[in-house]
């Protein structure tokens, strides 16, 4: 099995993820949304890339149980009912419900993986489930940090380095690319506090300036929850081994 990591998704195009295993991250916010949300009992989320394609997709599709959520430069986007604080995502709110979510970075980085063969999502929060199934499945993957704008992401890159360095405990067998290598360098200096880590973060700052401080505490949670979210056909689903192309 052969670890790869992509520290952002400006330098490739959709085909390229054609049959790999992709793991999408965005600690802040978009990954620990989508996992806080099915953890939450939301039906479903549906990543979209425009603003504009959010709000035909809404209204009576998903039998009216629909709910627009995401930012704009991290704020809620006007017309939509949430904006991208995994803290607004509680079960009174979401249960039951399939969310369309547009964010800057985050819900993107999702849609250009969409022809990977399985596709997942991982934030801090979730990151030892998603060590294990990986593990299990043993197949080469790709992790693909959503960043910022098409550039590098510090959050993004430390959780990347904890998923493998939390796999290599289970299997010290996997290969590492150049970049999985250095993820990993950086897990270690970094990740031992993720907190800091966060805060001192360029996005970090910015949620920190926008009144999100609480937002940096929960998404600096290690393994708080324990669901799978799989993408396919434009849905992201807690895994189910039997609506998924994944046979274990
Ligand atoms: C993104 O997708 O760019 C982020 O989730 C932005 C945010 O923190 O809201």
């Amino acid at each position: 099995m052969r670890a790869n990591i992509l520290l952002s998704p400006a330098n490739v195009d959709e085909l390229y993820f054609t049959g790999k295993t992709t793991v999408v991250i965005d600690v802040l916010r978009a990954t620990s949304v989508i996992v806080t949300a099915l953890n939450n009992g939301a039906r479903e989320i549906i990543p979209v890339s425009t603003v504009d394609f959010a709000m035909k997709v809404s209204g009576n599709a998903f039998g009216g149980q629909t709910i627009l959520g995401g930012e704009r430069n991290t704020k809620m986007i006007e017309g939509f009912n949430l904006g991208n604080s995994p803290l607004e995502y509680t079960p009174e709110v979401i249960s039951g419900k399939s969310i369309i979510l547009y964010t800057t970075n985050g819900s993107k980085a999702i849609i250009k993986a969409k022809f990977s063969e399985n596709l997942f999502v991982c934030c801090f929060n979730n990151l030892s489930t998603i060590a294990k199934h990986l593990v299990t499945l043993g197949k080469d993957f790709l992790i693909l940090c959503a960043g910022t704008a098409g550039t590098f992401s510090i959050e993004d890159t430390v959780c990347a380095g904890k998923l493998i360095t939390t796999m290599l405990s289970m299997d010290n067998s996997i290969e590492l690319s150049d970049s999985a290598r250095a993820a990993i360098a950086l897990n270690k200096t970094f990740g031992k506090s993720i907190l800091k880590m966060l805060k001192e973060s360029e996005h970090g700052q910015l949620l920190i300036k926008n009144g999100f401080k609480d937002d940096l505490s929960y998404c600096s949670k290690v393994d708080s929850i324990n669901i799978i979210p799989y993408y396919t056909s434009g849905i992201v689903k807690k895994f189910d081994n039997g609506s998924t192309n994944i046979e274990l």
